[in-house]
């Protein structure tokens, strides 16, 4: 099809250059498939990045929204909507610890949510509240612990390789250079450790004035790093010790990503965090982020002991589009199918199942594959550039996701080095079988040692 002006021409004349994109001109998608403006089918394993859960058009969601568009879309937060409430209790119902919800529209607005939140709880609160099941969720206050004049509390312990968002907050908690450089000054008030090591969280949770400790419990745009369950149960310990909030950054690892509601039950299920953050596939594809925040009681400094939840009150936060009734009405419908299709379970067999067929490949360029779920890493070797014999300048990890492009296989770069698989969560075994085979021939067809 020859459009005029062609697409890459609108988007070199009108479109801010943020983005490096690869030539690839979408027009329509189905299920684990999209097809570009000349008709040219491609597998897509990157399912947005870790957004399209249930694939492109899935008949219940697009029936869903077609009914809702027909009845209520938007009607700002000024009013109650039905909507809204069921899908908040749905996600409180995932999380499995009493709590509440916020929404908001994209990953790095819920952490900005989550950001609001440590510093409501610095700022206006002594810590957790003490009760009678020591200090955690559920007990009865047995006795007041608020001071106004303790020291405040400001600090956010977040991990190097981490990836939190782009905006202000967000590049200032995401443990990258890269996305900070121009950026100065950054906001304050995040330290950031090495990832995984809990000698250096032990060591944070002791700084003056710190408060909260986020982290991805699989870091994702790092290049597919889960946690150790180790960890996670010790950072709750240091958390509970020091009454720090335990924040998990679940936007792309959550809801059913690693075959599992929450990324960390995968992981550590006896783990609990205090907030967490949602995005990417929430909806399938509808822009829409959120945060839970649990019902733990905290003690306020003015003496008032109220559930975390509460903090952020009328007033303290807010956003025109969060929660409309008709993105929750597809996030609903969203959350429904991972269920009556047991997506979860499918997520887990399809992500052991692409592993191993990865590693039966015993390719020579790939230095290691991993996942959790359907999120696949597949690290490339160090020299790969000098091997292969690369374009100067270009990264080994772009340079093998635009050969798949060319062979009909979408992915998603992670760094220099790194290809993630991200596929949909009701993918099939014959679409990893064909995404293997793709990636199989392009490795086949590198230069040889
Ligand atoms: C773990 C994590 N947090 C936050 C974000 C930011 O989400 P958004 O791009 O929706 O703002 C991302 C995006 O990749 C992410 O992977």
């Amino acid at each position: 099809m020859s459009l005029s002006p062609s697409t890459l021409e609108l988007f070199d004349q009108y479109v801010i250059p943020t983005y490096g994109r690869f030539g690839v001109r979408l027009a329509r998608g189905s299920g684990c498939y999209v097809w570009d403006e000349d008709g040219r089918e491609y597998l897509d394993f990157g399912a947005g990045i870790a957004v399209t859960s249930l694939g492109h058009c899935h008949p219940r969601v697009v029936e869903r929204m077609r009914r809702q568009l027909g009845e209520l879309v938007h009607t700002s937060n000024l009013y109650y909507t039905r909507q809204q409430g069921e899908l908040a209790k749905r996600l409180v119902e995932i999380v499995g610890a009493p709590g509440k919800i916020f929404f908001c529209n994209s990953g790095a607005e819920a952490n900005e949510a989550l950001y609001k939140l440590s510093r409501k709880f610095g700022n206006e609160a002594n810590g957790f509240a003490r009760t009678s099941s020591g200090n955690a969720a559920g007990g009865v206050v047995t006795g007041g612990n608020s001071n106004p004049d303790a020291p405040l509390r400001r600090g956010i312990i977040t991990m190097n390789g981490s990836f939190h968002g782009r905006t202000l907050g967000g590049i200032a908690a995401t443990g990258q250079d890269k996305v900070k450089k121009g950026f100065e000054p950054m906001v304050e008030g995040f330290t950031h450790i090495p990832f995984n090591d809990i000698t250096s969280l032990e060591d944070a949770a002791e700084i003056p004035g710190t408060v909260a400790v986020m982290l991805e419990p699989v870091q994702g745009e790092g290049g597919i790093y889960p946690v150790s369950a180790e960890y996670l149960r010790r950072a709750r310990a240091l958390c509970d010790r020091h009454s720090l909030l335990l924040l998990f950054d679940e936007v792309q690892c959550g809801l059913g990503r690693t075959g599992d509601w929450n990324g960390w039950d995968t992981l550590a299920p006896d783990v609990k965090p205090d907030a967490v953050s949602w995005a990417k596939g929430i909806a399938g594809g509808f822009p829409l982020g959120a945060i839970w925040v649990s019902s733990r009681l905290v003690q306020m400094r003015n003496g008032e002991v109220k559930p975390l939840c509460d903090v952020l009150g009328p007033g303290s936060h807010g956003t025109t589009f969060g929660g409309t009734p008709l993105i929750c009405a597809g996030a609903l419908e969203v959350l429904s199918i991972i269920e009556d299709e047991h997506l979860l379970e499918n997520a887990r067999n399809q992500g052991v199942y692409a592993v191993n067929a990865l590693r039966a490949l015993q390719s020579a360029w790939v230095r290691e594959v991993r996942g959790v779920g359907l999120m696949l890493g597949i690290e490339l070797v160090a020299d790969f550039a000098t091997r292969g014999g690369l374009p100067a300048g270009k990264a080994p990890s772009i340079y093998m996701v635009e050969r798949l492009h060319a062979e009909g296989l979408l992915t998603i770069p992670s760094g220099t080095h790194i290809l993630r698989w991200l596929p949909p969560l009701n993918v099939q075994t014959a679409d990893v079988d064909k995404a293997v085979r793709i990636l199989s021939s392009v490795l086949a067809s590198l230069p040889s040692l």
